[in-house]
């Protein structure tokens, strides 16, 4: 039983967000692994709201890519000019790497990365379920997770579907009608570079014992 506990939590600390990926390829068993998962995953009334599309073909991966770059690029000079990232970049103190970074964010380039991987998964949920936001979101962890067992790498993006003018244009491409809200996609691929884990706030400063500000851990 301490196996799989120790297999457990292997998994979840070794998931990364994998932005570069070798040329090697997904096989069908391991993307039927990671689909199966997602199938698995549970749904508010166990409705099931998702679907997925499976994209190889390369000009259709670019054309992901291509809008990723514009969603994210919008996206985060949006945060910027409305200061929701000023407080990020003031902890940047080399001028250089900050210059870059805000290069890399607001051009968007941050999430142009997807047709470097083998495949990418588009996720849609029925606009009619009411819980479509939390079910797609468990589906998509589910795969996260196979695909950290299965010792290849993925990041999830809502770059290419974050504004709705970029939703239409991708739903309009891919043939999905309007009983769907694209949700996100998922790059999946072989890592060519697994990045360091990305810090995670302490426990205490994110469970509160019975009532919210109220410390859980100091009372043990
Ligand atoms: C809802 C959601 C949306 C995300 N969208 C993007 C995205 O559009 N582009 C991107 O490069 N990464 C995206 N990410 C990945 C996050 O940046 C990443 O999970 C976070 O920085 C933590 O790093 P880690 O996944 O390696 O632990 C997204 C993650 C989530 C959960």
């Amino acid at each position: 039983m301490d196996d799989i506990k120790d297999v457990f939590m292997q998994v979840i600390n070794d998931r990364r967000s994998i932005r570069n990926y070798t040329d090697e390829k997904v096989s069908d068993e391991d993307l039927n692994m990671i689909l199966e998962s997602a199938r698995q995953a549970p749904s508010g009334e166990n409705a099931q709201p998702w679907r997925f599309i499976v994209v190889r073909d390369k000009k259709n991966k670019k054309f992901l890519s291509d809008l990723s770059r514009r969603g994210s690029g919008r996206r985060f000079t949006g945060e910027f000019l409305s200061k929701q990232m000023h407080a990020r970049f003031e902890k940047l103190k080399d001028q250089a790497k900050k210059e870059a970074a805000f290069k890399k964010l607001t051009s968007g380039d941050v999430s142009a990365f997807v047709n470097e991987s083998d495949v990418i998964v588009i996720i849609l949920g029925k606009k009619e379920v009411w819980d479509t936001p939390f079910d797609t979101s468990a589906a998509i962890e589910n795969m996260l997770l196979a695909v950290t067992a299965l010792g290849l790498g993925a990041c999830w993006l809502v770059a290419p579907c974050i504004d709705v003018r970029d939703e239409k244009v991708l739903n309009e491409y891919f043939g999905i009608t309007d009983e769907y809200k694209t949700v996100s996609i998922i790059a999946i691929g072989q890592p060519s570079r697994v990045p360091k884990a990305r810090p995670r706030l302490p426990l205490d400063e994110l469970v509160f014992g019975e009532k919210l500000g109220q410390p859980y851990f100091e009372q043990k």
